[in-house]
């Protein structure tokens, strides 16, 4: 079956979040099981001369957006079995980062339409399109759009995941014609409009033959209004179109027995190195280099979702218990300042790396003894996972993925982490503190632990089996 991925960002080209890491990992699954792979993705000023010199320039054509007459360029390279594509447009993607910018409606309107319209100059035309998230929701609707006047369009299935259902594409409702170019008959009859505005992901929870989303507790949690950001009605109108579907992570990459930026390798059956792995880290960030204090990480985008009020309202509790923590990442404004007083108030015991640096992830991956990720909301979540790999025992709020992917070693059952219920930060605290306590009081407990999550199998395999199966029905 011929595939096409249509994602806004991808590992190891750019990333901004977990998205990057399924669309770079899932591809070459599929393709490693026999199906013919590619991924589009938009061709960003940030995608460095490593992978631009190895890029064969395939052709241009321009692409019309309402009145807008826009360059499109086509490059493409061979990487992992799979076959990427990038569309080229300056003014477009060649910008300080990849979102957030005032135009990014008019921009990845722009990438959907050229997806659509790259289709015949591609090496094989798909069986599937497989979207992902707000930025590529058009495709679906470009296509239908184009099909009735297209025939050969008319038989390519599309396929959308939520991998956050909170972005939406939300646009004024003066864009349909203007910008999108689309008859306002799209917006007229529900398909585009929601609550007086254009809504791209509505219209790709519509238009699409099958929506998935990243894990089957999140799949269900989407019918409930505390998780649907407004979407509830649509997910339930959706019915059985929706299947929940948790993704893996690429145990290639996140392997500590193979990877070469950790200071000493180790693996389940010999963890020998994780020791070194943990002073280093101490050292590189500045924290006192003590082997029995609990080192807790948190690697995350600063933002709301990801749980931090509540280590906001906790830290003193957290500090108490005579850890350290180090936390990594980017995001709100109001959660850097936070951590970055927080820095201040523990010295040698707190370190806030303000920012994103693969290399230090997963330095931090290995030498943390606890990996914190108290999120309120979590469609799947790819740290834990990761974490589980490099032996950091998890402490997850049971939502979403976390759900399905971190099993409570809490009352005396054989699991891979802690886990807590009811978003309170006492409840968090308490199991925060539980989790000191094992590490620093029963070793023996602690190693079953961190065990059990090394073993445990993230692969793509089951879930590309699944991607699979739902292409094959369609
Ligand atoms: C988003 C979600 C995260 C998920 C990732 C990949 O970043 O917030 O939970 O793991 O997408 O699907």
């Amino acid at each position: 079956m011929n595939i096409l991925f249509a994602a806004s960002e991808a590992v190891p080209f750019c990333k901004t979040g977990g998205l990057a890491d399924v669309v770079g990992s899932l591809p070459p699954a599929l393709a490693a099981g026999g199906d013919n792979v590619a991924v589009i993705l938009p061709l960003y000023g940030q995608i460095g001369e490593k992978w631009r010199c190895q890029m064969t320039f395939r052709k241009y054509i321009y692409v019309d957006l309402s009145w807008r007459h826009e360059y499109c360029g086509l490059f493409s390279l061979q990487y992992q079995g799979v076959t990427w594509y990038f569309v080229d447009n300056e003014h477009y993607f060649k910008r300080d980062k990849l979102y957030g910018e005032y135009d990014d409606g008019e921009r990845f309107a722009f990438f959907s339409r050229a997806v659509v319209a790259l289709l015949p100059h591609l090496d094989t035309m798909p069986d599937v399109i497989h979207c992902n998230d707000w930025q590529t929701a058009l495709v679906s609707v470009y296509l239908r759009d184009d099909a009735c006047r297209w025939d050969v369009l008319r038989r390519i299935k599309t396929v959308f995941t939520i991998h956050n259902i909170e972005y939406q594409g939300r646009m004024g409702a003066d864009t349909v014609e203007d910008l999108l170019g689309l008859h306002h008959g799209w917006y007229d009859d529900g398909t585009l409009q929601m609550d007086g505005d254009v809504n791209v992901l509505k219209a790709a929870l519509l238009c699409s033959d099958a929506v998935t989303t990243v894990s089957p507790t999140y799949a269900r949690q989407l019918h409930d209004a505390a998780y649907a950001h407004g979407m509830e009605q649509i997910i339930h109108l959706i019915g059985d179109k929706l299947h929940g579907v948790l993704n893996g992570i690429d145990t290639q990459s996140y392997d500590p027995a193979q990877d070469g930026v950790i200071p000493e390798r180790f693996s389940a059956s010999d963890l020998g190195g994780k020791a070194a792995c943990k002073a280093a880290l101490q050292k590189e960030l500045g924290l006192a280099v003590e082997p029995d204090t609990p080192l807790i990480g948190m690697i995350s985008r600063l933002v709301g979702h990801k749980g931090l009020d509540l280590v906001c309202e906790a830290l003193d509790g957290i500090m108490e218990n005579g850890v350290q923590l180090v936390v990594l990442g980017q995001g709100d404004k109001r959660f850097e300042d936070f951590f970055r007083d927080a820095q201040r108030r523990y010295p040698g015991r707190l370190c806030a790396y303000i920012g994103y640096a693969d290399a230090l992830a997963r330095r931090a991956y290995a030498g943390c003894d606890l990996f914190l990720m108290p999120s309120k909301s979590e469609p799947c979540g790819l740290s834990q996972m990761i974490a589980m790999r490099y032996g950091t025992v998890p402490i997850v709020r049971q939502t979403g993925g976390l759900n399905d992917t971190v099993h409570s070693c809490q009352l005396g059952q054989r699991g891979n982490g802690f886990v807590f219920a009811e978003y309170r930060a006492a409840d968090m605290l308490s199991v925060v503190c539980q989790a000191v306590a094992l590490y620093r009081y029963n070793p023996v407990g602690y190693a079953a632990v961190q065990g059990v999550g090394m073993r445990d199998d993230f692969t793509w395999n089951r879930s590309a089996e699944a991607y699979r199966r739902i292409y094959r029905e369609l």
